[in-house]
């Protein structure tokens, strides 16, 4: 059977991840607060294979539930659905999408740990947010091929790191696995944002 992938914000982030997996054969569902007409002929387009789905079913469903959507809004999110689950965080504060950095953002760690203090009880992994979404098109290759591009996948949940790691592979790239106190290193004006790295030079970047 295959794995699931429910993805909260059919954007460009999520539609271009929700393609590349529902093409590796994951099965994809999203939901989206547009209204439902303009997102089902989103989905339709851009992922063929997926189905719209109420978030209630998207959660209950989902092997990962992703939150992709702009930071600015992520706390408009029913954090308490997401008990016990996977959840994959690729959001940044990057002003182009998600606007200026809200002053409840001001912090010390990273936003991931934000995130993480919505719910404790969410399996928090940090991934998916270093490279711009049109790179998850250009720069996908096959698992045969010798240096792929790298993706870091921060949690210290190891099941749960090892799951979405098994989405980075899928979907064409070498997963680097970190523990989470790493999210910081993978934001915007980190060393490894925007940057293409293969595992052996992400490893030293973030290790060092
Ligand atoms: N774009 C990239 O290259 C890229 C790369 C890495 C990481 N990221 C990060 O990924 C996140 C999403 O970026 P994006 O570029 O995909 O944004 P986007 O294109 O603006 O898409 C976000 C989607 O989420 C929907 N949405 C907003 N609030 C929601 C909610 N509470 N529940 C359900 N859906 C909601 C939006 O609907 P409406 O339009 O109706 O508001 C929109 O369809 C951001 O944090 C961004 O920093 C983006």
């Amino acid at each position: 059977m295959s794995r699931v992938l429910g993805i909260i914000g059919a954007g460009k982030l999520g539609t271009t991840i929700g393609r590349a997996a529902s093409d590796a054969g994951w099965q994809v569902d999203f939901f989206d607060s547009a209204p439902a007409d303009l997102t089902s002929l989103i989905v339709e387009a851009m992922v063929p294979d997926a189905r719209l789905v109420p978030l209630t079913d998207l959660v209950a469903d989902s092997d990962i539930v992703m939150l992709a959507v702009p930071f600015s809004l992520s706390d408009q999110i029913d954090y308490s659905l997401l008990d016990g689950k996977v959840v994959l965080d690729p959001m940044n504060l990057w002003e182009p999408v998600d606007g200026p950095a809200p002053t409840t953002t001001e912090r010390n760690g990273s936003t991931s740990q934000l995130v993480a203090s919505r719910n404790p009880r969410m399996r928090l992994v940090k991934s998916l947010n270093h490279l711009g979404y049109h790179d998850y098109t250009a720069d996908a290759r096959s698992a045969e091929v010798p240096s792929r591009r790298a993706v870091a996948v921060a949690s210290d949940d190891r099941e749960a790191r090892e799951l979405v790691s098994q989405l980075v592979d899928d979907i064409g790239f070498d997963p680097v696995p970190v523990p989470f106190d790493r999210s910081r290193l993978l934001e915007p004006n980190g060393p490894v944002f925007g940057t293409w790295l293969d595992a052996t030079s992400m490893r030293k970047v973030l290790d060092a």
